[in-house]
């Protein structure tokens, strides 16, 4: 199915490309332009960007879905900052003795 009538992208290499850009970085932020320029595209009329935008929803979503990060693997960030605080300054909390 063709997404894209000025370029003639089909869906499938829109979701090859939006693909390409997790595998780079899954947790990036991603919108049309940065898709069309790994196709080496550019919108014109940009009337399917919105469907685009579609695209990258459904295909981020579906990326993590199958690269789910194993329960074990997943690191608490609160947990590392406060480890970090209480190895750089551990005698920072205590008040001063008088
Ligand atoms: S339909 Fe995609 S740029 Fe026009």
């Amino acid at each position: 199915m063709i997404v894209c009538h000025c370029n003639v992208l089909k869906r499938n290499q829109i979701e090859e490309a939006i693909v390409d850009l997790l595998d780079a970085d899954p947790w990036r932020l991603i919108v049309p332009v940065q898709v069309y320029h790994a196709m080496n595209k550019r919108g014109r009329c940009c009337g399917c960007f919105p469907d685009v935008v579609d695209l990258i929803i459904e295909t981020t979503a579906a990326y993590h879905q199958q690269n789910a990060t194993p329960e074990p693997e997943i690191v608490s960030l609160i947990e590392r900052v406060r480890a970090h605080v209480k190895v750089r300054v551990p005698d920072a909390a205590k008040p001063a003795a008088a």
